[in-house]
């Protein structure tokens, strides 16, 4: 089966200069390495931002451009303390030949599981010993596994991209390309990317085999996996987060005030067992979806912030802050069918194979099984989920299905993770 290059490879910046946004921490990474080199700084590095902005890539392309020899560590890597430790040798060495090393530990947050408690100490190891600059890249600016690296690092930080920079890769790679793309559709890919470039590039490729690409094909493949997660995300920061944070979540869902009511309702069931802890929360929203009703009524949009506070700071305070990876699942109103996506995931396998969407479907079962193993790649990640047997994945359980990958082996977990940010390049969430 012919595999497609990936858009985020291919067009993944080859030096600084092409790298998008990030003036300043791309001088402030230049300026540290040189004083590392130096001895000047003993700090290690930490890059910190969201998916899909730029880290790895700003550091791989500063290493290409000025000859640097990178020691790499990512996610997919065995990630046990004791590989960590293999390069304990290699780190003590320092440069020989004259070119400068650099090591990198990437997505420290995706290692230091809690499988694999070693991870934080073995890295502040590594650290303490290293005579070349060590630099490392995270997600979770909050993690509180993270701390005492956070705490010695030097820190340089990263938000989501803003959507007209995106529009603006998105507009060159579709040139490059030849698409036929309408500069709302454009648009549109940039601003439900989330801040993501790696997601918005995703999202090109996987539109693009359309004649023509407009507004209403992006909002039709895109609108049901970003509200699904955006509201996770919007879930975790209300349930674990400080009642500041928490109430954050509201604006963070993008969602109407009814809708996340709604949502909010069905996720207390799953983060609360005590009944006591349920009752609050419950007591919380009922007078939110008191205020709420008010507020429709009578318009009386002033009291929407008390309705938010109780929906979102009420709730969070209700009871103890639950732990690691939640599958919060999707309140039954919100299921959505996937049959537009099991559709274009069907016309993508038959185009890869040679053969007619009618015996792409007649071989099915097959496919599943393939598809189940992450064989296809080439598929978005919706595209994947509606591939899954409906009776036994309905669609919200995509990310339940990563959560158990979680609860297994670390390498099936790394797997998952993995083949989430590479189809979608949504983050999988992050595991407080
Ligand atoms: N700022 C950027 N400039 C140019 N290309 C980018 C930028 N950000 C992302 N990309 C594109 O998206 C791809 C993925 O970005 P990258 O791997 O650097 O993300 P990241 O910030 O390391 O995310 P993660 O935290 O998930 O590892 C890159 O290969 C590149 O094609
Ligand atoms: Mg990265």
């Amino acid at each position: 089966m012919p595999t497609e290059v990936l858009w985020v490879d291919k067009y993944a910046p080859k030096k600084l200069s092409e790298i998008i946004g990030w003036r300043k921490q791309v001088e402030e990474f230049v300026s540290w390495f040189n004083r590392a080199l130096r001895g000047e700084e003993k700090r290690p590095c930490l890059l910190v931002g969201p998916p899909g902005v730029g880290k790895t890539a700003l550091v791989h392309a500063f290493a290409r451009e000025r000859g640097v020899e990178l020691i790499e560590l990512n996610a997919s890597d065995e990630r046990s303390a004791e590989k960590i430790r293999e390069l304990e040798k290699v780190v003590v060495t320092g440069s020989i030949t004259g070119r400068p090393k650099l090591l990198f530990l990437d997505e420290i947050d995706g290692m230091s599981g809690t499988a694999d408690r070693g991870g934080v100490s073995a890295i502040l190891k590594i650290i303490k010993i290293s005579r070349i600059p060590v630099a490392m890249a995270a997600n979770d600016p909050y993690s509180q596994r993270l701390r005492p690296l956070r705490d010695m690092a030097y820190t340089i930080r990263f938000h989501a991209l803003r959507s007209d920079l995106i529009a603006r890769k998105l507009k060159q790679i579709a040139e490059a390309e030849g698409l036929n793309i309408t500069e709302d559709a454009i648009k549109a890919i940039a601003q439900r990317s989330g801040g993501s470039l790696r997601s918005a590039i995703n999202d090109l490729q996987a539109l693009s085999s359309r004649e023509l690409i407009t507004k209403a094909d992006v909002e039709a493949m895109l609108g049901v996996r970003d509200v699904q997660s955006n509201v996770f995300e919007a879930l975790n920061k209300l349930f674990k987060g400080s009642p500041e944070l928490a109430k954050q979540a509201f604006e963070d869902s993008g969602l109407d005030p009814r809708a996340f009511l709604l949502w909010v309702k069905h996720a207390t069931t799953v983060a609360y067992s005590d009944p006591d802890e349920v009752s609050r929360a419950f007591d919380s929203l009922s007078k939110a979806d008191i205020f709420l009703t008010r507020i429709i009524r009578e318009q009386e949009w002033g009291l929407l912030k008390y309705a938010i506070d109780f929906m979102t700071m009420g709730v969070n305070l209700a009871g103890e802050k639950p732990r690691g990876f939640i599958r919060w699942g999707v309140p039954s109103r919100f299921r959505v069918a996937r049959e537009e996506a099991l559709r274009s995931a069907l016309a993508k396998i038959a185009r890869h194979t040679h053969t007619s969407t009618r015996e792409v479907r007649r071989l099915l079962p097959l496919i599943r099984i393939i598809a189940s193993k992450g064989r296809l790649s080439f598929l978005s990640r919706e595209e994947q989920a509606a591939l899954a047997p409906l009776a036994k994945q309905p669609p919200e359980l995509k990310e339940e299905k990563e959560a158990r990958a979680e609860e297994k082996p670390r390498r099936r977990r790394r797997a998952a993770r993995r083949a989430a940010k590479r189809s979608s390049g949504q983050a999988t969430l992050s595991l407080g």
